[in-house]
């Protein structure tokens, strides 16, 4: 026991020696510019009173699932869901996974055989890395959204081939660059998975997705998409073929081995996608996006975003958490992004926009960046 925690209280210090000790923070009074909740679902009245409603419809719901979807937690209620947001986003199917880090464990782990390659993109999501880790395939690495390093990884893969990008960057908000990617996802006889976790909602028509947007809904073999951002609920998807669909339920060990999400998880996710239809949530934020970037000054090394995730680069763990405090204590909720999180020399400060930030609150946030740092 004596080592175990050594290396406990050895790991922690070397955290804290590198400034980058993560600890957990309840809820915060500050301006919200730090959540994924983009459209400002997750804090939405009519949201609330919607789901409200419709539950009243269901007096008999249970509270939990009671097991896996392939023993008793299946339901024609989580069944016709799926078929909903597989028509909403344009694919033949999708299979609800319990988080979108399941649904990245649940098919990476599961869609390859020994002497398969996964390409990833260097700036892949976490969820990713630990599926593919989970596979037998063998994994290489192309640089950030370069064409000719992903080519140079495609003429030396074997076996069956898959590209993996996101639509939108988690940490750094860019795009992948889809409809190249598809070209040469098809020369190469690859098939190309997009991972939509920050573009559902908030790209294409209604938030349909990037993918969609950009007319790649058949060229593209599997979209994960995610709830608990733009949302504002809990939960994910695959979309793709029944094929994929039946594979998944049959070869997905985070899909079989869990037990499924409740009613109430189900119900909270389909009024999600009724208020998404309802209006157009997607314009307000992009003139959101557009206010920030213009009040930025020049000097700032603001990365370059179309999305709802803006980087300011603050290079050093030490450097970028003192900018962050500082925007904190002027009443604003941003987060330092630190090595390991992102690569040492790349630490940063990640802003987040959302429909509930007023133009006034945005104008405010830019004027403190703009004299916090120089
Ligand atoms: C790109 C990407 N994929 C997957 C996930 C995981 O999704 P979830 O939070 O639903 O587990 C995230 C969330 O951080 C993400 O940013």
């Amino acid at each position: 026991m004596k080592s175990i925690h050594k290396f406990m209280s050895d790991s922690l210090a070397l955290r804290k020696e590198n400034n980058s000790l993560r600890t957990l923070k309840a809820e915060s009074s500050l301006l919200d510019f730090c959540s994924n909740d983009y459209l400002g679902f997750a804090r939405s009245n009519n949201l609330k009173l919607l789901f409200e409603s419709e539950l009243k419809k269901h007096p008999n719901y249970n509270m939990g699932s009671g097991g896996s979807r392939l023993l008793a937690g299946n339901s024609t209620f989580a069944e016709e869901l799926e078929q909903e947001i597989a028509n909403f986003h344009h694919s033949e199917a999708a299979l609800l996974f319990n988080s979108g880090y399941d649904a990245n464990i649940g098919i990476f782990s599961s869609i390859t055989q020994r002497g398969d390659t996964i390409i990833t993109d260097e700036y892949i999501h976490a969820s990713i890395i630990d599926g593919v880790r989970l596979s037998h395939a063998t994994r290489y690495v192309f640089k950030h959204n370069d064409l000719e390093s992903l080519e140079q990884k495609l003429k030396v893969s074997k076996g069956k081939i898959f590209i993996v990008v996101e639509s939108i960057y988690s940490m750094d908000g860019d795009q992948a660059p889809l409809i190249d990617l598809s070209h040469l996802a098809k020369q190469y006889d690859a098939a190309l998975i997009v991972d939509e976790a920050h573009a559902t909602g908030v790209f294409g028509e209604l938030g349909r997705g990037l993918v969609y947007d950009l007319g790649l809904c058949d060229q593209v073999f599997a979209r994960i998409i995610t709830f608990g951002k733009a949302l504002g609920t809990h939960g994910a998807a695959i979309l793709g073929t029944e094929q994929l669909r039946s594979f998944l339920i049959n070869f997905s060990r985070s899909f079989i081995y869990t037990t499924a999400a409740s009613f109430l998880s189900h119900l909270a996710i389909k009024c999600a996608y009724q208020q998404l239809k309802n209006s157009d949530y997607q314009s307000p934020l992009k003139e959101r996006i557009k206010c920030f970037r213009e009040s930025i000054s020049a000097d700032i090394n603001l990365l370059n975003s179309q999305s709802a995730i803006q980087i300011i680069l603050i290079p050093g763990n030490k450097e970028a958490r003192e900018a962050a405090l500082n925007i904190q204590n002027a009443g604003f909720d941003v987060r330092a992004i630190l090595s390991p999180t992102v690569a040492q020399g790349t630490e940063r400060i990640r802003i987040c926009l959302h429909n509930h930030n007023s133009i006034a609150d945005i104008q405010r946030l830019s004027h403190n960046l703009n004299d916090i740092i120089k």
